[in-house]
């Protein structure tokens, strides 16, 4: 297949593209640089500088004709997309839109779409499945949720079949180690457990113990980033074998509170990495565990590498490059 991925720099869309390529299959990155590094691009893809809301630009790109859309560009930042929601407006909706009327118009009719379990917010029950009530706890949630709405009209209006892969907390570094590129200024609790364990940041602070869960700390569903790079594979293929559209909750299926992440990073980096507890942070729901055995079963995915020492062992081979 030949294939757009649009923010292909980025962590999990390098990951992405990796895959593909690995696949056989023909890759063009679309991205502006501004979280993707260029680091994280392959010689054997294309290139193209630039951003979703320059719709010239998008026209004339998709003008080249592609078989799939992979979307992953968007603003990522829970914190700040309360802050500044004009932003997370601007860049992940308009942009969106901009990108489905470029595709509709060049007669692009596959596209896999990065949503994100943040459109869920608390819990009802768990593990969440396909069908939990959506209620954002955050604008950037919000914005994916918004984006999925509308990409359910284009498949009705427009007959572009899409998928929507809502990720769970995304981590670890490809097993193989080609992806060069860390995260800038990342928010996100491994990263920033990295950045302690390679002395860029002094310590952590763990956002609330006083949670209704083990150990007080808040539980994640922690997913390995190439398995979340398979199931964009799976879900091109899946989209374009069967005609349809669907959504898809990906994740490992297993809680993993704060403690047991750092614990587990001592272990496996064997850096003290000094840690306080701090406030809870706003918006932050106690227990987030998924189910995927819809994904396990219709698109025949598999987390292969999301248990808790591969997570941890493959982040740590990409920072310690940094130490
Ligand atoms: N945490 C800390 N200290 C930190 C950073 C995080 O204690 O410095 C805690 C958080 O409170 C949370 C856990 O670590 O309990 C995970 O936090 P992350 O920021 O890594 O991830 P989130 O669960 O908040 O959100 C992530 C992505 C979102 C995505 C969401 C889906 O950032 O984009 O997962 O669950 F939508």
């Amino acid at each position: 297949m030949k294939l757009l991925v649009v923010g292909g720099a980025g962590y999990i869309g390098s990951h992405v593209v990796r895959c593909f390529l690995d696949n056989g299959h023909n890759v063009t990155v679309f991205d502006n640089l501004s979280t993707g590094c260029r680091e994280n691009l392959f010689k054997e893809g294309e290139f193209i500088q630039g951003d979703i809301l320059d719709i010239p630009l998008l026209q004339e790109v998709m003008a080249g004709g592609f078989d799939g859309l992979v979307h992953l560009a968007a603003l990522k930042s829970v914190e700040e997309s309360m802050s500044f929601p004009e932003k997370y407006s601007v860049n992940n909706i308009t942009g969106t839109l901009n990108l489905l009327n470029a595709a509709s118009e060049s007669g692009i009719r596959h596209i896999v779409f990065s949503s994100s379990a943040a459109i869920f917010g608390n819990p009802q029950y768990l593990p969440i499945d396909e069908d939990h009530l959506k209620n954002p706890p955050n604008y950037y949630g919000f914005t994916k949720l918004e984006i999925e709405h509308i990409l359910q009209w284009y498949d009705r209006l427009k007959k572009i079949r899409f998928a929507a892969l809502r990720y769970f907390n995304a981590v670890g570094y490809d097993p193989e180690g080609r992806i060069a590129g860390l995260e800038k200024n990342p928010a996100n609790l491994v990263p920033i457990i990295m950045e302690v364990a390679t002395g860029k940041r002094k310590k952590l602070q763990i956002f609330g113990d006083d949670y209704d869960t083990r150990d007080g700390t808040c539980i994640r569903d922690y997913v390995h980033v190439s398995d979340l790079a398979t199931a964009h594979l799976l879900a091109m293929e899946y989209i374009h074998k069967f005609n349809t559209s669907d959504c898809f909750n990906l994740g490992s299926e297993k809680g993993t509170s704060v403690l047991e992440m750092v614990e587990s990073a001592r272990e496996i980096t064997g850096k003290p990495i000094p840690a306080e507890i701090a406030p809870r942070r706003p918006g932050d729901p106690g227990n987030l565990v998924a189910t995927s055995a819809k994904a396990y079963k219709t698109l025949k995915w598999k987390a292969q590498y999301s248990d808790l020492p591969t997570l941890m062992e493959s982040s740590w081979n990409a920072y310690k490059k940094h130490l």
